[in-house]
């Protein structure tokens, strides 16, 4: 397997070999981690990390995971570039291009990622656009595997808004991994039809099935994982949480959803999760609808079921194995 060189915009553009050499490398080196082995394979490399969204899991993941493998790291914040205000990206991808080994881009559009990676010369990641998140589906997928040691027919089941990063690219991930996807929602959160296509064909060379259902009752029922998302992503108008409650309350994982599943079945979430009122948001929204939690309650989220913080760890596991693949001679 030879990735070096190559950028990691979207799961669509990995094959099914290359996306379990990723899983299977960043399990070795979360196993060298933790029992102190150094792997310091780009050392001395440079990687800038470009947020116009804020982050907490991404960037921190980036960082550390730069720094095991030896790595010096620039953090451009939001407000901290020229990028798209006063240069194109064009252009600025051929600047950092220049100065970098490697650029991670967080931001809106899939399209802004995609021209980094076709100008700039180096790896460019893909730290989640308003289409995609493909470092996430690494991380739930080394999770999932950890859980239950294999991801080929997986019963997985997503709740809630699967036209958005989450949805899509779980859907992808899905697809090419092997694993039966479902996406429960009203029938205006399924996916763009264009893409469904696009992973229906890749279903049927990997044995995936793709379902969607209104039913929430029915989707879990063989659910071995129930994962969900915020109901309104970032960069959304704060005006849709009414909009979102009103339709998607109905899809809330809560202790009758998991009731409906199986003994086995687990709980997941990429984070941030509204399950309590203990946050800005949390309390703003809940308050105003006088709810205690949003996509998931506290019981669900905080129960053993729930495997959240496995999967938020392995964020960083799972960003290292990229940015080794693609800088080193692993
Ligand atoms: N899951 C995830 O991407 O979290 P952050 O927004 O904190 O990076
Ligand atoms: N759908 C969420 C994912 C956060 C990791 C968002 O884009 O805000």
């Amino acid at each position: 397997m030879n990735l070096k060189g190559k950028s990691f915009l979207k799961l669509l553009d990995f094959t099914p070999d290359e996306i379990n050499y990723l899983i299977d490398l960043a399990a070795k080196l979360k196993a060298e981690k933790k029992s102190d082995i150094k792997h310091k394979l780009c050392d001395g490399k440079n990687i800038a990390l470009i947020f116009e969204k804020t982050s907490t899991r991404t960037r921190c993941s980036f960082e550390v995971a730069a720094y095991d493998l030896g790595m010096n790291v620039t953090y451009l914040d939001p407000t901290g570039s020229q990028m798209g205000k006063k240069e194109s990206i064009a252009d600025t991808a051929r600047v950092l291009g220049g100065i970098y080994d490697a650029i991670e881009y967080r931001g809106f559009g899939q399209e802004t990622v995609e021209a980094l990676g076709k100008y700039a010369g180096v790896p460019v990641y893909n730290g989640l656009t308003d289409e995609f998140h493909p470092t996430q589906i690494l991380a739930d997928f080394l999770t999932i595997k950890e859980q239950f040691g294999y991801l080929k027919g997986i019963n997985f089941v997503y709740m809630g808004d699967a036209r958005f990063n989450m949805g899509n690219s779980l859907m992808v991930g899905c697809a090419k991994m092997g694993l039966n996807f479902t996406a429960c929602a009203p029938e205006k959160y399924f996916p763009d039809k264009a893409l469904v296509a696009e992973c229906e064909a890749i279903a049927k060379e990997t044995g995936a099935t793709l379902k969607f259902e209104t039913d929430p009752k029915k989707a879990v029922e063989n659910a071995d994982v129930i994962y969900t998302d915020v109901w309104v992503s970032m960069g959304e108008s704060t005006d849709v949480w009414k909009e979102r409650i009103d339709e998607l309350l109905p899809y809330q994982v809560n202790d009758t959803l998991m009731s409906n599943a199986k003994d086995t079945t687990v709980f997941m979430h990429c984070l941030p999760a509204f399950h309590n009122l203990e946050t800005t948001v949390g309390k703003e929204v809940g308050g105003k609808f006088g709810l205690d939690a949003l996509e998931v309650t506290d019981s669900v989220f905080e129960s053993e079921k729930s495997i959240v913080f496995k999967e938020a760890e392995n964020r960083m596991h799972t960003i290292k194995a990229v940015i080794a693949a693609t800088l080193s001679d692993i």
